[in-house]
């Protein structure tokens, strides 16, 4: 499964969409949540999305996160995923949640959607699932185009990955939108130190990253599964010079 560890964190059938719906099938009406439940991801989006956002869910599958966005206050979510059978499921099980919207879609055409049109894409293993997949690089390069275009300017996209700086912040720079990043290390859900400690460190202490977008070469890893959340804010192009702003904590 993607994030157990590092050996097991990719699969050539995770870009396929005839493995996921193979797989929501055989699932049925269970959930998962890939990597992190909401309650590990709220403080995050409670700093980050207002509740009254528009939000897409890119790449939902049959997580139980945006069902939990909506107990907590959240309003209109968008949830789109590539398998048809995935899709089904959880539009009938939502059925009775007016704040959740299910619709089959490629991330990488979302012309269904208008320009500007959201306040936050969230992308849980989408994005990890396309560099698993056959043209890696331009299903990457596709899906981060068409999420740039459906933000309004100083949208977010909060994407949470295995992937560390070195291997997504390339990605993020090809695209033709300038974006400011900042960068949270959360340990993978249950981690224990070796000697049996939880991790010492605070989640939402912003890790810096070098003015080439990569991690300190002093910075160290706790846990090493852990799970990258990028807050990417879509700016305005006019502004600043920049392809890809590493907030103010260039070190
Ligand atoms: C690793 S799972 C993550 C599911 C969910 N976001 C979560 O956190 O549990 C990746 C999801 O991306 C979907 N997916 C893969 N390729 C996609 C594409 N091109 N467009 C839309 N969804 C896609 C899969 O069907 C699957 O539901």
């Amino acid at each position: 499964m993607l994030g157990e560890g590092p050996s097991s964190q990719c699969s050539y059938t995770y870009g396929d969409s005839g493995y996921w719906d193979a797989r929501y099938l055989e699932e049925g009406l269970s959930s998962i949540d890939w990597y992190q439940r909401y309650s590990a991801l709220r403080p995050f989006l409670r700093e980050f999305l207002p509740l009254s956002s528009r939000v897409l869910m890119a790449g939902c599958g049959n997580a139980l996160m945006s069902e939990d966005m909506v107990k907590d206050g959240y309003v209109d979510i968008v949830n789109i995923d590539i398998s048809s059978v995935v899709i089904e499921i959880m539009r009938r099980k939502c059925a009775h949640i007016p704040q959740l919207e299910y619709m089959q879609m490629d991330v990488r055409d979302m012309s269904f959607f208008q320009d500007e049109s959201f306040h936050c894409v969230i992308d849980k293993g989408t994005l990890d699932s396309l560099m698993c997949g056959t043209n890696a690089p331009l299903s990457a390069f596709q899906m981060l185009e068409e999420v740039s275009r459906i933000l309004k300017p100083g949208g977010t996209y909060m994407l949470i990955t295995y992937g560390d700086p070195s291997v997504r912040v390339p990605h993020l720079n090809k695209t033709g939108c300038k974006w400011k990043i900042m960068l949270y290390v959360i340990p993978r859900p249950g981690y224990q130190a070796g000697d049996g400690s939880s991790s010492s460190k605070s989640i939402m202490e912003p890790v810096p990253l070098t003015d080439k977008g990569l991690l300190p070469t002093d910075f160290i890893l706790e846990d090493p599964d852990s799970h990258y959340i990028y807050i990417c804010k879509k700016m305005n192009e006019l502004l600043e010079d920049d392809r890809v702003v590493v907030d103010a904590n260039i070190v």
